[in-house]
């Protein structure tokens, strides 16, 4: 169903303190830095290994982001696996009965796309599905 985990997904309230933290004492690389408005977060991108750390910062206190750090505070907020065919893979949850926020692929961070499942299927760990774009 998945191949690999492409990304875990951080909640911050300064993003600039966290990629200081994570490029200067974590000497990861930071490799991709973009707003996506359809998700209220300004994402960025960092490098471990093949796989990512993808700190959030919310756009406005409204966004799912900005609540749950108004609820919960900063710290981990989802895990991303990874699919080559995100259709089919969203085919076979649901065949399983498991409950989907994005019924259908929207497009994520660097150009990726990307769907949630519902919190009451997977286990209180908010989870996406990533289909990378072909570039990366
Ligand atoms: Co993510």
């Amino acid at each position: 169903m998945f191949a690999r985990i492409d990304h875990i997904g951080v909640a911050v309230e300064d993003l600039d303190a966290a990629i200081a933290l994570y490029e200067q004492t974590y000497a990861m690389e930071l490799v991709h830095r973009e707003t996506v408005q359809a998700q209220g977060v300004e994402a960025v991108l960092l490098d471990i290994g093949e796989n990512h750390v993808e700190l959030l910062a919310p756009l406005s206190p409204e966004t799912p982001v900005g609540k749950f750090l108004a609820k919960r505070g900063p710290g981990i907020h989802h895990v991303a696996y990874q699919t080559d065919d995100i259709e089919l893979t969203l085919r076979q949850l649901r065949s399983t009965g498991t409950r989907l926020i994005d019924e259908q692929p929207r497009v994520g961070i660097r150009d990726s796309r990307v769907a949630f499942l519902h919190p009451s299927a997977s286990g209180g760990v908010l989870t996406e599905i990533v289909q990378p774009s072909k570039e990366h």
